[in-house]
């Protein structure tokens, strides 16, 4: 009994060790085991806020304890009430603010007050054999919501891009620990080197202002326990005139070339874009001399009062708040119907198609040719050489079907006469009968000597091609 009562303190410290090492392992405990779901509350001001605690043991119990302190920074922790088995003792400085019905531990704070903001550390007590203690910290902040934010732009009027500055500065009444962010289009807008921020990212500023900044704007304002968006704004960005261009009803366009048909009567449109829009203005240019026939955005030309074939113009947009205008230039090109049928004809054949029909048709006619000479009998001409001018050679070089150009392109074949002898003549002394023409004769192959003439060959007007 003695001995019994001698080890139990150490059997006890052996099983608070295990009781330590359980918890590191497994995070459970045989023990007792206190939890929250959440370290960190968020309370809004003037509200209840309840802090949930649950516990457990496995151990048989007589008296539960439960015990609630409140730390906040630089201060000491204070009481605010505990409680064994059901009784609870508050802090009667407090006793009307903290609420626990044991052996529930969760505690509610009502009202919530900015005062209230810092650590709630709860610890619970159970004994039984012997005494288990666990605690768990709370941190708790309070806050006032959000109110809805106004976005205030400045200038107000309107800004003239590449020119003007623009602020955007959100306001909000009501809220603490606010937290500032700016959407264009619904998407967080981010530094670049045109926008930047305030320190505080309470205010958004653009230097200097493009067409690209143009959108919707809001201001997104959080705190901890809410966040509100302010209505849309779209600031007035002035900017172009650009991407200026020219089309009509009827006729054709390629570049800045019409054609139309003689009598017919079009509609020009000229359009740029920019804000506020355009004012445009016509002018024709006739020889030296250019004047305004028009203003507005269309024109409309009856081409049978176009003196001239051709006719200038020029489109002229003027963007009178940011003070830049462009202009383009065009011709007009009146036709019969027949020309522009053929332009048109023109103008369904793409180049590719034709280029491509070209050499085709190229190829084709090359290989006729070559087939054309590897099936036509040799041309055989008898002629008397020897003693025959240098001319009278060439002459007989054009039988053999090298009429033009064309049929330059392919087997130079080189054919020796026989003499009226009937002893074939030695190619060693052909060789200088075709020094007229050396670049052939180096290429020259002799392929066939035939004694006769064939009788068409005769027939043929030798200076037919010449
Ligand atoms: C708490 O309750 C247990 C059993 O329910 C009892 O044995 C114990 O005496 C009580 N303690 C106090 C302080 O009332
Ligand atoms: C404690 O009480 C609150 C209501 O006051 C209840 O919602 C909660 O479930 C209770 N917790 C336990 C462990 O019974
Ligand atoms: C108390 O604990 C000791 C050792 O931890 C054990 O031997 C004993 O049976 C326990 N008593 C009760 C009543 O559970
Ligand atoms: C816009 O801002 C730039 C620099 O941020 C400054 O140099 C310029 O003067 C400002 N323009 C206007 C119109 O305020
Ligand atoms: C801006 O909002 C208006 C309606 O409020 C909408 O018609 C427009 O498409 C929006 N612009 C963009 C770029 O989202
Ligand atoms: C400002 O916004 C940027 C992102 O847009 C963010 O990284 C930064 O932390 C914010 N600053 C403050 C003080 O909220
Ligand atoms: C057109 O103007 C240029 C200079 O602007 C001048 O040299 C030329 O002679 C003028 N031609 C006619 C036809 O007036
Ligand atoms: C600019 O042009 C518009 C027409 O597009 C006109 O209504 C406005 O009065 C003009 N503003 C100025 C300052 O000239």
């Amino acid at each position: 009994m003695g001995q019994d009562a001698f080890m139990e303190p150490f059997g006890r410290t052996r099983g608070i060790l295990q009781c330590k090492i359980y918890l590191l392992l497994l995070g459970a405990c045989l023990g007792l085991k206190v939890t929250v779901p959440s370290h960190t509350i968020h309370g809004i001001r003037g509200q209840a806020l309840y802090l949930p605690v649950h516990y457990g043991f496995h151990t048989p119990a007589s008296d539960i304890q439960i015990i609630w302190l409140f730390e906040r920074l630089h201060t000491m922790p204070k009481y605010l009430l505990g409680s064994v088995n059901k009784s609870v003792v508050p802090d009667l400085e407090f006793q009307h603010k903290f609420t626990m019905m044991p052996p529930n531990a969760s505690l509610l704070i009502n009202p919530l007050q900015f005062t209230d903001e810092g650590n709630y550390i709860v610890k619970v007590n159970i004994q039984g054999n012997g005494t288990l203690s666990a605690s768990q910290k709370i941190q708790v902040t309070v806050d006032d919501p959000v109110t809805k934010p106004v976005v205030q732009t400045q200038p107000s009027s309107g800004v003239v891009e590449y020119v003007g500055n623009m602020t955007l500065t959100c306001l909000v009444e009501g809220g603490t620990r606010l937290g500032y962010q700016w959407l264009k289009n619904r998407r967080p807008v981010h530094t670049s080197s045109t926008n930047s921020f305030s320190p505080q990212n309470n205010t958004l500023r653009i230097a200097p202002v493009t067409k690209e900044d143009i959108g919707n704007y809001s201001c997104l304002v959080k705190n901890p326990v809410s966040e509100m968006e302010s209505d849309i704004i779209t600031p007035t960005i002035y900017y172009g005139p650009y991407g200026l261009r020219v089309n009509s009803d009827k006729g054709l366009k390629v570049g800045e070339v019409f054609t139309v048909d003689i009598g017919e009567a079009i509609l020009f449109d000229c359009s740029a874009d920019s804000y506020p829009p355009n004012t445009y203005s016509w002018i024709q240019r006739t020889d030296n001399t250019t004047y305004v026939i028009k203003h507005g955005p269309r024109l409309e030309v009856a081409s049978e009062k176009i003196a001239q074939k051709t006719a200038d113009y020029v489109c002229c947009a003027y963007n009178n708040i940011t003070g830049r205008r462009d202009e383009t230039h065009f011709t007009v090109i009146i036709t019969s119907v027949g020309i522009e049928k053929l332009a048109q004809k023109g103008k369904s054949l793409s180049p590719l198609a034709s280029i491509t029909g070209i050499s085709l048709f190229l190829i084709l006619s090359m290989c006729l040719l070559l087939l054309w000479k590897k099936y036509q009998p040799y041309k055989v001409i008898k002629q008397k050489l020897e003693g025959r001018p240098e001319t009278e050679y060439r002459k007989a070089q054009t039988f053999s079907g090298h009429e033009d150009a064309l049929d330059d392109f392919g087997i130079y074949e080189f054919v020796a006469f026989p003499d009226a002898s009937g002893v074939p003549r030695v190619p060693a002394r052909s060789v200088p009968a075709s020094d007229g023409v050396p670049g052939q004769d180096l290429h020259s192959t002799i392929y066939e000597v035939i004694q006769h003439i064939p009788a068409q060959q005769l027939d043929r007007p030798e200076t037919g091609h010449l």
